[in-house]
């Protein structure tokens, strides 16, 4: 069938509902570069302010996931897992949880995205390690998936197509707050992977993309159900974005902070985020270890060194240095620049998003879609919420090649509000989601 683009975006401007039909042709013509970025745009915005019903929703993530080739990975003797967040400020949790679960047995296939707006992207960080590219083949994918028993990869020509073009035009107009296209980005990455599971870090707060608690458990929700009807079973953590996860936001500075998890020198907080994230994904698979021995396996994967062997195994196969992982050694390449405390006091908010945009401006983000990101630009926290500092001591060190840091600086120092009262203990883990978005366990 043949549709005018302009007619179907007049259709969704309006807020009438768009068959399933005139989704796919859409997507379809978008991905064979018949429709334009400009007309994309627009039908971006349209549905950003008019929203999508469920079947509109379940249409754009079947045609989004069809828009290449899917995984068949009968083949893959184990169980398939992965992980999924919505999208953060520091999160590095992927790089350390794939390797930690691969140890255990569990394969985890995970098509990943770039930086969006404020927020990091894992495939940026992982090309912050020199000689790593993202962009592999099918067969490449399948290769280093059984070899090392996890992989992490970008969107291609081969592998959703539609989510690599969408996400990035997105990203450059303003349409990424929106809950049928998180969803349908989130999901058909992970639809196209053949997988037996599904875990989701559904992020809320100053750094998230849904601030409000509300709209995050409505977006996990949606997630769990979308997932349940292709089969897939889906379990999300509600987990708290105001402040940045670890102490590390950027590309290398969140790769060195990950190599510090993985050989058990990592912040208590994205440990402790990774072990949550972890301890589902076990249970999903089945594996069923006793809360207390599940801690213990876990921490083995660690202390052991077999998830930081299977992180430099997979590094290697994804053509990476691994010797600038073993030795760290890039990190001196940047002289940093120390933010200091104004003022004397506790501090009592490190806004995530500020802090996010910081990193962007120092160049480790896009500005706009065809912005190359620093591998080196990053910013290393000194401080956490309820920390104790003195005024002129460091807060935060900058890394990054640009000329002028005026901005920046002033950035992270308008997100580190400094108080005289010590506040409440900052809680990350909110709990688990329930498929009607409701918070079911207080952790
Ligand atoms: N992660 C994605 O993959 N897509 C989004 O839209 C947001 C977070």
């Amino acid at each position: 069938m043949n549709y005018f683009p302009a007619e179907i975006i007049r259709k969704k401007r309006n807020g009438l509902p768009l068959s399933g039909d005139e989704i796919g042709f859409f997507v379809r013509q978008y991905v064979a570069g018949k429709i334009p970025d400009y007309q994309m745009s627009a039908f971006l915005m349209a549905v950003f302010f008019k929203g999508m019903n469920r079947q509109e929703m379940v249409a754009l993530v079947e045609s989004m996931k069809n828009s290449g080739s899917v995984l068949k990975l009968d083949d893959v003797d184990g169980f398939k897992l992965d992980k999924h967040s919505t999208g953060g400020v520091g999160d590095k949790i992927s790089l350390i949880l794939a390797p930690v679960l691969a140890s255990l047995g569990i394969y985890v296939p995970m098509i990943s995205g770039r930086g969006l707006a404020h927020s990091g992207g894992t495939l940026d960080k992982l090309e912050a390690i020199p000689g790593l590219n993202t962009r592999i083949s099918l067969h490449k994918f399948r290769e280093i998936l059984l070899s090392a028993g996890f992989v992490i990869a970008g969107q291609t020509e081969e592998l959703v197509p539609a989510d690599r073009k969408i996400y990035a035009l997105r990203d450059a107009t303003a349409t990424i707050e929106s809950l049928p296209l998180v969803v349908a980005s989130i999901m058909s990455k992970k639809l196209a992977e053949d997988l037996d599971g599904l875990v989701l870090d559904v992020k809320t707060g100053k750094g998230a993309f849904f601030p409000d608690k509300n709209d995050a458990l409505q977006l996990a929700g949606n997630l769990i159900t979308v997932g349940k009807d292709f089969d897939v079973n889906v379990r999300a953590l509600l987990t708290n974005m105001d402040q940045p996860v670890g102490m590390a936001c950027g590309n290398w500075v969140e790769v060195v902070e990950a190599v510090d998890c993985l050989t058990g020198n990592g912040p208590q907080d994205t440990m402790t985020e990774v072990f949550a994230l972890a301890t589902d994904a076990l249970q999903i698979a089945g594996i069923g270890w006793p809360e207390t021995d599940m801690q213990a396996k876990l921490q083995d994967a660690i202390d052991s060194g077999t998830a930081m062997e299977q992180f430099l195994h997979y590094v290697k196969m994804m053509g990476g240095d691994t010797r600038v992982l073993e030795k760290l050694s890039r990190y001196a390449l940047v002289k940093p620049v120390v933010v200091k405390a104004e003022r004397t006091g506790f501090v009592a908010e490190l806004d995530a998003r500020q802090i996010g945009i910081a990193a962007m401006l120092a160049g480790a983000g896009r500005k706009n879609a065809e912005d190359i990101v620093d591998p080196d630009a990053g910013i290393l926290l000194k401080v956490k919420i309820g920390d104790f500092v003195r005024a002129g001591e460091p807060v935060a060190e900058l890394f990054s090649n640009q000329p002028d840091l005026s901005q920046v600086v002033a950035a992270v120092q308008e997100a580190v509000r400094i108080g005289d009262k010590k506040p409440e203990p900052y809680q990350l883990i909110f709990g688990e989601i329930s498929p009607e978005g409701e918070l079911i366990i207080s952790k």
